[in-house]
Parts: C-alpha cells; structure tokens; sequence
C-alpha cells in the first residue's frame, strides 16, 4: 500500500488538472449503503432501488422512494463527512484539485468543505412541485415529507432535485470538458456501470486511478493504478505523502 500511497502522491503532485469522479462508495464509512458493493441495496435489498429511483414507476407510486428519503432525511442531521470527502476537499483547498464530479445526492462533499462538486445526479438540496414547477427548499421539503410522507404543492407531488432512472443526467457538457482537459481523474467509490458518468474515464486522455474496494473496468481508460482497498485508509497514506 505504502507505494501505491506514494505513487498516487507523486501523480497528484505532478499533474496540473487534477479531477475527481466520486460514487456511493465514498460515503459507505459514513453510513450511506452504496448500490453494488459487498453491502449494497442491491444486495441487502434495504430498498428496492429499481423502484425507490426510477421515475416510472414513480409517477406510479411515489411512496417507496419517499419512504427511502424519510430514513435518509432522518439520518442526515448526522452525517459527518468521511475521512476521502475531506480529503478530497482539502486537495481543492491547496489548489491541487481543480474538478469534482460526483454520482452522490448526499450533500457530503459540500459538508465537507468542498465549493465546487458538480452533482451530475442532482441532490436533495432543491425540490419541484411535478405540476406547476414551483421550487422548494431542502427544508420546506423535509418538513412536508415529515408531516404528510409524501410532500404535496397545490396540486402535484414535490419531488427532490435527484435524477432518477430514465431522466437526464445534469451538467453533463461540464463533467464532460472537466474530463477531456483532465491530466489526471481519480475515481473513486464507483462500480463505473452506469451511464453515462461510467463513461467519463473514458474521456480523457489523461492517466487515471481507481480507488475501490472492488476492481472497476474502465475499458479503454488509462488507468494507471487500481487500488483495490478501503479508500479512507488508503488516502490517509496519500495525504501523508502528498503534504
Ligand atoms: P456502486 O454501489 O455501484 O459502487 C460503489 C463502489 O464503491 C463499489 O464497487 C464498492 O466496492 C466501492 N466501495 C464501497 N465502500 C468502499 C470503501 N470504503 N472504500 C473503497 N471502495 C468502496 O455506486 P455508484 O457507482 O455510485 O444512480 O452507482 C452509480 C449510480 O447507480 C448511483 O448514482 C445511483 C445508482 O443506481 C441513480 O440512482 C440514478
């Protein structure tokens, strides 16, 4: 680990657009299930999330995602940043960061100190009356989904600024150009298999390092190290080489 650690310090040093493509994986340690790791909802099935995330079924029957977001909602007062999303924010702050792309609603990144994660599936900051498009605040909708389960405006359901399956994703163009210019794109906590930010390292030209648990295929990506460990631990040795 530790030349790994050092490789991957001795890269960041010597790049000059470093970017960093993030997935549910970084917020495991924090208590966030992830999708496909040894953990996920795919694999507990803690909530279906071809039904809690697919805006089909939806439309349908909003409530299983609803129920989803009262649990979350009723964690997140609490959750505190992991040890990656500081880092991450920290390399920002130096000047050694210069793009963040994460798959995350979580907010993490934000708490952590970091100004300018691009959120390409949305988060619960910001939500929408389905009907008449009216904006409401992460707060305004917690508080409805708290008192009446499912957040309702005049006349349609409220519905978190997250993308769902079978919706676009957002800020794609900027993702894009933030990996095209990329030296270097670190990927983080993702299985990279769905798209289209699964694609994203494939898009640079520059080197790229996967950082997670369990090997990724990025397919044509130049990938120059796969680290295959928990991440927190891993870039506690990055951090320390990196200074
Ligand atoms: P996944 O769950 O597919 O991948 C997370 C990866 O992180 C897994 O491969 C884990 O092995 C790894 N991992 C977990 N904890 C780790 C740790 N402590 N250290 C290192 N690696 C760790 O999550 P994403 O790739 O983010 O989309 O999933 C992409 C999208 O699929 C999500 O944004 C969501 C989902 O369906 C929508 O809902 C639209």
């Amino acid at each position: 680990m530790d030349e790994a650690a050092r490789q991957c310090a001795e890269l960041i040093n010597d790049s000059k657009n470093v970017v960093a493509l993030t997935g549910a994986g970084i917020s495991t340690s924090c208590g966030i299930p992830d999708f496909r790791g040894p953990r996920g909802l795919y694999v507990t099935r803690q909530y279906d999330p071809e039904k809690v995330f697919d805006i089909n079924h939806f439309r349908k029957d909003p409530k299983p995602f609803f129920e989803f977001a009262q649990d979350f909602l009723n964690l997140q007062n609490n959750l505190q940043p992991s040890f990656s999303h500081r880092f991450l924010a920290s390399l920002e702050k130096k000047g050694k960061l210069s793009g963040l792309i994460t798959q995350n609603i979580d907010l993490l990144h934000q708490k952590a100190g970091s100004q300018s994660a691009l959120e390409i599936h949305g988060s619960f900051w910001k939500s929408y009356c389905q009907t008449c498009g009216k904006k409401y605040s992460f707060e305004e909708t917690a508080e409805k989904i708290f008192t009446s389960g499912i957040p309702m405006c005049e006349d349609g359901i409220i519905k978190p600024d997250i993308v769902f399956f079978g919706e676009n994703v957002k800020r794609l163009d900027e993702a894009i150009a933030m990996c095209e210019s990329a030296d270097l794109l670190l990927v983080i906590g993702s299985s990279c298999v769905v798209q289209p930010a699964a694609g994203l390292p494939g898009l640079t030209s520059g080197k790229v390092i996967v950082i997670n648990l369990q090997p990724v295929d990025l397919g044509m990506a130049n990938v120059v190290l796969q680290v295959n460990q928990d991440m927190d631990e891993f870039l506690k040795a990055v951090e320390f080489e990196v200074g």
